[in-house]
């Protein structure tokens, strides 16, 4: 250990891009903390608790297991057990949800003394009619992790607040919840810890005895003693042991995944946070989040995680135009992680694996235990490949001798060290576009890296039956880290490639026209006049500060350190964000708008409106006037 104190402290390096987070600084005694790791990995394993616990197992398969689901090219299906958790969430869980939210929506708008339109009540109190409500949030590293929170805090049926003022209560009536990257990291979680309100699952709470998500501990560097953060490395290397002797390739996103453990997996508190005799979040898997009872009760959306896939056959088809770290084709698949099953509705695969039995050989010899929440949370938010580290310039990259320190612990030649290698189940399946079909394992990385960072991919597909989407946007597109809208144009790009596949309503074409038009300052509705099958989304960007305020909500990706009263001011705002609406002009000041409730109640009911053939009328219709954008 005495040599370790030789080594130059690590630090801050310059971003590569600016929506990535900086890991740790490549150091020019590398060898000797290559060394270091290894013989820490290779002696400390016996008694790493973590490390057994993050190692996945063999077992004989259940009689019938099938690895391989596919969901038809045309009429796609959903699995059994999705469909499942829809129709018992909409018998069991739904009647009640819109009807206590219609409820706050009734009481703000009498407040205002308007009238909510009888087609709204009469939609959200039938069963049968009531929407298919999504949510998506997006990525962009802790900033979008609090923003997602905070405006599904304001969506939040249990909070008071939120309920009394009329958007409360959309959360508890949404059937899915997709996520990619910093918005994974806050699904995860919250699917992990069973579903908690939004403080508690951010600050802890003695009721679950969690204390939340540690955010004044960095993840590469948490602990400003040299020392310590080499040791905390080395440690979270050799907790990969286990698995690495299990046969199965680690690379750098199973370090990743070690160290977010510690912040969005139960198990790690500030007095335990460097001790090694904890498994720190190893063990609960993506899986196993069926058995939790929100989840079981159906109480929760059903969670989806994104992530982009590197293949070889599309490369140089042309990328998104937006910034550098878009280097993934949107052409290439595009890969979902539910509970239930991994795989893609992407028409080139259109198939889906079990994910409890991800990593499995053959249907006799069943692996579990590799769909790690720690892991599936690294995979969608795998950005290190963005730093090229499997070409020359390895040893002199940010994450170089962390790379190097696998390399000499973990031998496993072949293995692309900077992505997260998952072995692919959907291995010569396909119609033969499928770009992943001959490779042994998939190299997945950051679900944003296309340039969608909002999930709305898995919410797009048709067998859903989603007609209302809720996007929750804070990629850091701009140079003060606000959202531009390049997200909803990747999309839109993405959706015209698949022609007839992802119905997608129409948003403006360039970042100057969401800028003209504020559309990312103020919730925007997009697809109002779109034909039925197009969802209608409406849009709540992280654009700027509210009104008469300094931004507070626009830290950069690469901070992954927070003090809790940074966050808890960071959330203060975002609930004006998500509650202000457009500002009205009132007695010459300018102030929420008011009807802005009632305008989102309009939004949410306006698909199965024009199904049923009523009228938009009343307060709906100037609602929509002022909030959609055609
Ligand atoms: C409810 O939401 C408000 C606004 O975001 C927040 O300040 C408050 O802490 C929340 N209350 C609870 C009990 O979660
Ligand atoms: C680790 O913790 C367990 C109980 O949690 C204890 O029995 C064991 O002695 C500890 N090992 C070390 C090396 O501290
Ligand atoms: C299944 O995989 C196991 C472990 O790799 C292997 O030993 C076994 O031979 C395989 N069985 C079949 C039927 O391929
Ligand atoms: C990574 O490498 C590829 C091919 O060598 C190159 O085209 C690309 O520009 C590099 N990206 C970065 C961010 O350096
Ligand atoms: C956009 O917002 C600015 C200031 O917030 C305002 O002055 C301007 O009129 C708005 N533009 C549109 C088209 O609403
Ligand atoms: C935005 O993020 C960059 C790093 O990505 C940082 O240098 C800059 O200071 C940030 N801007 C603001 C206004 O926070």
């Amino acid at each position: 250990m005495s040599q370790l104190s030789r080594l130059p402290p690590p630090g801050r390096l310059p971003m590569v891009q600016a929506r990535t987070m900086v890991p740790f600084r490549a150091s020019s005694k590398l060898l000797l903390f290559v060394i270091w790791c290894s013989s820490l990995a290779l002696h400390t394993v016996a008694q790493q608790v973590a490390a057994a616990a993050y190692a996945p197992k063999l077992s004989s398969c259940p009689a019938g297991t099938s690895l391989v689901r596919l969901t038809g090219k045309y009429a796609q299906s959903l699995s059994r057990q999705e469909s499942a958790f829809i129709r018992e969430k909409r018998e069991r869980v739904l009647p009640e949800a819109w009807s206590s939210y219609l409820h706050n929506v009734q009481r703000a708008a009498s407040r205002q003394r308007v009238k909510v339109p009888l087609y709204v009540s009469a939609i959200l109190s039938d069963h049968l009619r009531s929407p298919h409500l999504a949510i998506a949030t997006s990525g962009g590293g802790h900033r979008a992790a609090i923003f997602g929170a905070g405006v599904m805090t304001a969506l939040d049926g249990r909070n008071a607040t939120s309920a009394n003022e009329g958007t409360g209560g959309l959360l508890q009536a949404s059937s899915y919840l997709s996520s990619l990257s910093g918005g994974a990291w806050l699904v995860s979680s919250l699917a992990q810890a069973d579903f908690p309100t939004f403080p508690e699952l951010i600050f802890g709470s003695s009721k679950t005895g969690s204390e939340g998500w540690l955010t004044k501990f960095d993840l590469l560097q948490p602990s400003s003693d040299p020392q310590t953060v080499l040791a905390f490395i080395g440690g979270l290397i050799a907790e990969l042991a286990g698995k690495a002797f299990a046969g199965i390739p680690v690379t750098f996103a199973d370090v990743w995944a070690r160290t977010l453990s510690r912040h969005f997996v139960h198990g790690t508190t500030a007095s335990n946070f460097f001790d090694p005799n904890v498994t720190h979040g190893a063990g609960p898997t993506f899986s196993g989040i069926s058995e939790l009872p929100s989840f079981v009760s159906r109480r929760i959306p059903l969670p989806i995680v994104l992530a982009d896939s590197i293949t070889d056959l599309n490369v140089g088809t042309p990328v998104f135009f937006n910034q550098s770290e878009d280097i993934i084709p949107l052409t290439n698949p595009i890969y979902e992680f539910t509970p239930y099953e991994m795989g893609s509705f992407d028409p080139m695969l259109s198939a889906f694996t079990p994910t409890k039995f991800l990593g499995s050989p053959n249907t006799s010899v069943c692996m579990t235990g590799f769909d790690q929440v720690s892991y599936i949370e690294s995979v969608s938010s795998n950005l290190f490949n963005e730093f090229n580290t499997s070409s020359d310039a390895l040893a002199s990259s940010p994450i170089g001798p962390i790379i190097s320190a696998l390399q000499v612990t973990f031998p496993h030649p072949g293995m692309q060290l900077d992505a997260a290698m998952v072995p692919n189940a959907f291995f010569g399946v396909g119609d033969g576009t499928y770009p992943d079909a001959n490779h042994k394992f998939l190299r997945l990385v950051d679900g944003g890296e296309d340039g969608q960072v909002l999930p709305l991919q898995p919410l797009l597909v048709k067998a859903r039956k989603i007609d209302t989407i809720i996007g929750i946007d804070a990629p850091a597109d701009t140079d003060e880290n606000f959202t531009a809208g390049f997200s909803l144009i990747a999309s839109q790009q993405r959706a015209s490639l698949f022609p007839g596949v992802y119905p997608f309503p129409p948003v403006p074409k360039t970042i100057e026209e969401f800028a003209a038009h504020n559309l990312t300052k103020r919730p925007t509705f997009f697809g109002c006049e779109s034909p039925s099958n197009v969802p209608l989304l409406i849009y709540i960007a992280n654009g700027g500060a509210p009104l008469g305020q300094s931004p507070l909500t626009n830290t950069p990706t690469a901070q992954t350190t927070y003090q809790p009263e940074q966050i808890q001011a960071m959330l203060n705002q975002v609930h004006d964000i998500a509650t202000q609406g457009i500002p009205v002009r009132k007695h010459g000041k300018e102030t929420k708008d008011p009807l802005w409730p009632v305008c989102l109640a309009c939004a949410v009911v306006e698909k199965q409106r024009a199904k049923i053939g009523a009228r938009r009328s009343g307060v709906c219709r100037s609602c929509l006037e002022r909030y959609c954008w055609s």
